[in-house]
């Protein structure tokens, strides 16, 4: 270990606060210090490289190193560093009008920085829409799902389903109410019906929306059946209750599509997208809302119709130019039919670590996938955080970065998360199911199922 080295650990463990790790912990084993990253691959201050089978945080999708990204940032930051969207800009147009034109239907698109306050803007939103409508002055309220997540601001957490979460924060906004959510492995339950229910029981008039993510991804990567959305779809327009699709991680590709709706051929009245957006490039999010909505905006430039919110680098000029780039390059590389293929290379790769007895179920869509681990296959009891924890630290120990849910639900700190840059070669993909059968042997040897593999 070099002074240099010495020194930053020792500023690191004074100065900075990491997000969802225990500090006291850190002290042991300081986090990773990472100097640079090209392909699926970081490398650390020890010039140990690790396969970053999580792109981040699900958000580097075009894979880590792209110059040409950096070269676009360069010319845009010399260009026009910053401008407010109260005036314009060629990057934001474009941005907006390339969103549009993914998406397939009329919109307005509002820039923000981060999925938190992307889907922040959403709730606004929604609430001013309903407020300024014939007749929905009563809708604020905004139905979530357990489960879920949609951010840390309070705002997004007050629609976050995930008790450990919300714990110690609480009493978060008023107005935001749950439902269930499929997890078609742990409950057989009509969570489209559940849905209506809700709606019924709150009083049709008091609700103002719906929010979901089209799979669950911090939650527990929770696939829904093939006919929960279009049945939420209807659910909604039978009821005048707007539907907010958070596609903050399922968006730009992760899902093998574009977006992750695309799958069952519903349209939101609301998309809430960031992460891929500009594959972590630059912190970039957007809010886009259908035209019909929008309109409802309109008034007297002396009155308050208008949507009277800003972040003062929402739609940033280098943030923006780099995320045309980023969509640029997605489309080029054809990388939303590359996740479906590589997605399921996976799954195939991973089946036959179902034989195992501590695996319960290993599903997923493109490269977002998850292996929910069990004491026993037969009462599905979860497997104990800290065995899932170790399972992780073993693939870390041989260089490869997997995720799993952290501090969600209470009891389902289970499922291991894989959800690597939309880039990743086949051999790379296939370390990656190694790392998990090895690491899975490791902690759970089950006498005589040992890996087959070298
Ligand atoms: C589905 C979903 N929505 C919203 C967010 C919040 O995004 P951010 O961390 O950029 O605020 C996340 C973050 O992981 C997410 O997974």
């Amino acid at each position: 270990m070099t002074d240099r080295d010495r020194e930053l650990t020792a500023l690191d463990l004074e100065s900075l606060w990491h997000p969802l790790v225990q500090h006291r912990d850190l002290a042991a084993a300081p986090p990773r210090r990472i100097e640079r990253a090209e392909g699926s691959f970081l490398y650390d201050s020890d010039g140990r490289r690790w396969l970053d089978g999580v792109a981040g945080i699900w958000c580097v999708n075009v894979g880590h190193g792209r110059t040409e990204l950096a070269d676009v940032a360069r010319e845009q930051m010399a260009k026009l560093a910053f401008v407010p969207l109260t005036m314009s800009h060629e990057p934001a147009i474009r941005l907006a009008a390339k969103l549009l034109d993914l998406l397939g239907y009329r919109a307005k698109v509002y820039f923000s920085n981060s999925g938190s306050e992307a889907n922040e803007a959403a709730f606004k939103i929604v609430r001013q829409y309903h407020a300024q409508s014939a007749g929905g002055a009563r809708r604020h309220k905004i139905i979530a799902r357990y489960r879920g997540y949609h951010g840390n601001t309070l705002g997004a957490l007050s629609a976050t389903g995930q008790a450990e979460r919300r714990l110690g924060y609480e009493p978060l906004a008023p107005g935001f109410v749950f439902t269930s959510a499929p997890d078609p492995y742990r409950e057989d339950v009509d969570c489209a019906d559940a849905l209506e229910k809700t709606i019924l029981r709150e009083g049709v008039e008091s609700v103002a929306a719906f929010i979901m993510e089209p799979i669950i991804a911090g939650g527990g990567i929770l696939i829904p059946p093939d006919d929960y959305l279009p049945r939420v779809r209807e659910i909604c327009d039978r009821y005048g209750v707007l539907l907010i699709l958070d596609e903050v991680v399922t968006g730009f590709g992760r899902t093998g599509k574009m977006f992750g709706h695309q799958h069952w051929g519903v349209h939101p009245d609301i998309i809430t997208l960031a992460k891929g957006i500009a594959s972590g490039y630059m912190p970039l999010a957007a809010t886009v809302v259908r035209d019909e909505i929008f309109d409802a905006f309109n008034g007297p430039a002396d009155g308050l119709d208008h949507f009277r919110h800003i972040n003062t680098y929402a739609g940033h000029p280098v943030a923006t130019a780099v995320a045309l780039r980023n969509l640029e390059i997605i489309e080029r590389e054809g990388l939303c039919d590359r996740a479906a293929k590589m997605g399921e290379m996976l799954l195939r790769e991973l089946a036959p670590l179902g034989a195992h007895p501590k695996v319960g179920d290993i599903r997923g869509r493109g490269l977002l996938i998850g292996i929910e681990l069990v004491e026993d296959r037969a009462t599905r009891e979860p497997l104990a955080p800290s065995t899932t924890a170790a399972i992780v630290g073993h693939c870390a120990a041989e260089g490869v970065l997997i995720g799993r849910t952290t501090n969600t639900t209470p009891g389902l700190s289970n499922v291991l998360i894989l959800a690597p840059p939309l880039t990743i070669r086949e051999d790379e993909a296939r370390s990656i199911v190694v790392a998990v059968e090895r690491a899975l042997h490791k902690e759970l040897p089950t006498n005589g199922s040992e890996p087959s593999r070298p």
